[in-house]
């Protein structure tokens, strides 16, 4: 979604926000802009479409100051346009402010603005918080800043400048991730870790409710009745490196290419002999686990994907009854969440709205809140009981991939985990599977050096119009995922079925040539598979196949067969899942997609 950066200091005000804005282009937007102060002057500077608009306008007509706010924005209120661009203005030119998320009762406060002669530039519903700072101010930033947040309803994370107060930014979170950063002589606000690396490791995350006072100097914070709060500082882990593309043509194909390391890490962090170690963050007792009555999964998109894979492993090896809901329909549904259940919060950003209200709906009933969370310190990580972290590394390419593998990855652990405290596998059951997970690394490299087998398949698939991708028991989630990833990157349509559906309806769709995608690895239900790939085959579809190594059945029923290594069954998502990371990748490539930066989509959703 939209992004946000700000600074304060000695350096090119152009440079540090222009560059800021740079590292947030992965979040996705239509347009952008900046806005400095200087000699009680306020220079603005804002247009539509891509970042390099913005920063042919800046080469041409640089701001001057040593103090700013920039933003790139995805339109909510308002079509993508130079005027609705941000920053937004007040009617005296005194007052920018950038803002993230959406103001619910904009309509109502634009028509009291309006009859109090304010006069409106855009249709945003951010320009409303311009002119309401505006109307409230009375010599005071800050107290105008918390007079008007008290109007405001919605989601929103906003940094404002004043012509009046040149040596201060003035920021406040409620429901849109803000951080601060920690610079020498210099500070820095953003709404995402990676804008602020370039300068500093040093962070401050915003709670909702909180607001704070950003000088050269000094930050100070407040909470919202305006009452001094103390925040300490973390250091962030991985410095501007990790966010580079390296060789890479796109972050997607280097985060793909990044799983099994990403695997061997967490291997050697989390099992120790035939013990597992979750991390400082993991807080539940074994007593505590071991009593849970049944688990909810609930979580967006690939994150949903995954849990639904973790449905899967809690009742095959802990049998423990396992619900899985998306969260925006979780968070209206009025679930019943009697009982000990532990609520699980899957997320790579931890900052998705619906999976943060979702959270907070289980939270209100005293429910155990888990969280698998990428982003160290992102809230939802901060808002639960226990967090398990992905240590995947940054993710930038909007495309999920290697959070998908670590998410599963996680939940494989902790099924085996929580089997061990309820006794439903025996440890020699447990050790041979801790043995197959350390051989996975390997495995993954092995499917990552035939890239070049998957990039002519789908040379063959490129002009498809629709694929349909089929799996059955643990590896219908991972069709699921198979087909999200071409939708989003290659703009093909592309469902995801149960194999054993499709005589149920989605078989009508099948004619001459319909490209099919089966993942029909050696399996409980490798059978089944089998007879669904000779159903498609004898109406003549295109199938390709997702097989085990040596499987010479497969090879003859394919139209193309991938080879995967053999593998224990359930792990075999993490290994499926490369050649249809792969494959969208190659596909969207051929079709000359943005692959990092898909249309429409963001990185990460933090507005409903
Ligand atoms: C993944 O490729 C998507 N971009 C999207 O579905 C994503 O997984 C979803 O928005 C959830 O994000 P989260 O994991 O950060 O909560």
């Amino acid at each position: 979604m939209c992004g946000i950066v700000g600074y304060i200091g000695d350096k090119d005000i152009n440079s540090v926000l222009m560059a800021g804005l740079w590292r947030l282009e992965y979040r996705g937007y239509d347009s952008s802009g900046v806005a400095s102060v200087m000699d009680g002057e306020l220079e603005v500077r804002k247009v539509k479409g891509r970042l390099m608009n913005l920063q042919e306008m800046l080469s041409e007509k640089p701001l001057s100051g040593n103090i700013g706010i920039g933003h790139t924005r995805w339109a909510t209120h308002g079509e993508p346009s130079d005027q609705n661009a941000h920053p937004q203005v007040g009617c005296k030119n005194k007052i920018a402010v950038v803002h993230n998320g959406i103001i619910e009762n904009y309509y109502t406060l634009k028509e009291e603005l309006l009859k109090k002669k304010h006069f409106f530039k855009s249709n945003t519903d951010t320009e409303v918080i311009a002119h309401l700072i505006e109307e409230n101010y009375k010599g005071n930033l800050k107290e105008s800043v918390l007079k008007t947040i008290s109007r405001l309803v919605g989601s929103y994370a906003i940094a404002v400048i004043c012509t009046d107060e040149p040596d201060k930014i003035v920021i406040f979170r409620y429901g849109s991730p803000l951080i601060v950063g920690i610079g020498k002589n210099e500070n820095l606000i953003a709404s995402d870790i990676p804008a602020l690396l370039d300068h500093t490791k040093d962070i401050i995350a915003m709670n909702d409710g909180e607001l704070g006072i950003i000088k050269k100097d000094k930050v100070e914070f407040f909470n919202a009745e305006g009452e001094k709060i103390k925040k300490e500082k973390k250091k962030v882990k991985w410095g501007p490196e990790s966010i580079e593309k390296e060789d890479f043509p796109h972050y997607m194909l280097k985060e793909i290419h990044e799983q099994p390391n990403i695997i061997r890490n967490n291997i050697s962090l989390k099992i120790k002999g035939n013990e597992f170690n979750f991390g400082e963050d993991f807080k539940f007792s074994p007593k505590e686990l071991a009593h849970l009555s049944h688990i909810i999964i609930q979580a967006c998109g690939t994150s949903w994907h995954a849990g639904y894979i973790g449905k899967y492993l809690f009742e095959d090896f802990a049998r423990i009854r396992t619900e899985i809901d998306i969260s925006s329909e979780f968070r209206y549904r009025n679930p019943v969440m009697d009982g000990e259940p532990l609520v699980m919060a899957i997320t790579q950003s931890g900052e998705t709205a619906d999976t943060l209200a979702g959270l907070r709906e289980a939270k209100a009933k005293f429910i155990k809140i888990l969280s698998l969370v990428n982003v160290k310190g992102s809230t939802i990580a901060r808002e639960s009981d226990s967090t398990i972290y992905l240590n995947a590394g940054p993710e930038i390419g909007v495309a999920s991939t290697k959070a998908f593998t670590s998410q599963i990855f996680q939940l494989y652990l902790l099924s085996l985990y929580l089997s061990k405290l309820k006794w439903t596998l025996d440890s020699s059951e447990i050790d041979k599977k801790i043995k197959e997970i350390k051989e996975l690394p390997k495995k993954m490299k092995k499917i990552l050096k035939k890239e070049n087998e998957i990039k002519e398949i789908a040379n063959k698939f490129k002009n498809a119009k629709d694929f349909m991708l089929i799996g059955r028991g643990i590896n219908y989630p991972t069709a699921l995922e198979g087909a999200l990833k071409l939708k989003e990157i290659s703009y093909i349509h592309a469902t995801g079925y149960p194999a054993g559906e499709m005589k149920h309806g989605p078989i009508a769709m099948i004619s001459e040539g319909s490209p099919v995608v089966a993942i029909a690895t050696k399996s409980s239900v490798y059978d089944k598979m089998l007879s669904n790939i000779e159903e498609l085959k004898s109406r003549k579809a295109k199938v390709i196949v997702i097989g085990t190594e040596n499987d010479e059945i497969i090879k003859n029923l394919g139209s193309d067969v991938f080879y995967i290594p053999e593998c224990e069954e359930n792990l075999s998502p993490i290994l499926v899942s490369i050649p249809l990371q792969l494959f969208a990748y190659h596909i969207a490539v051929l079709n000359e997609r943005d692959v990092d930066r898909p249309r429409n989509l963001a990185k990460s959703v933090t507005v409903e």
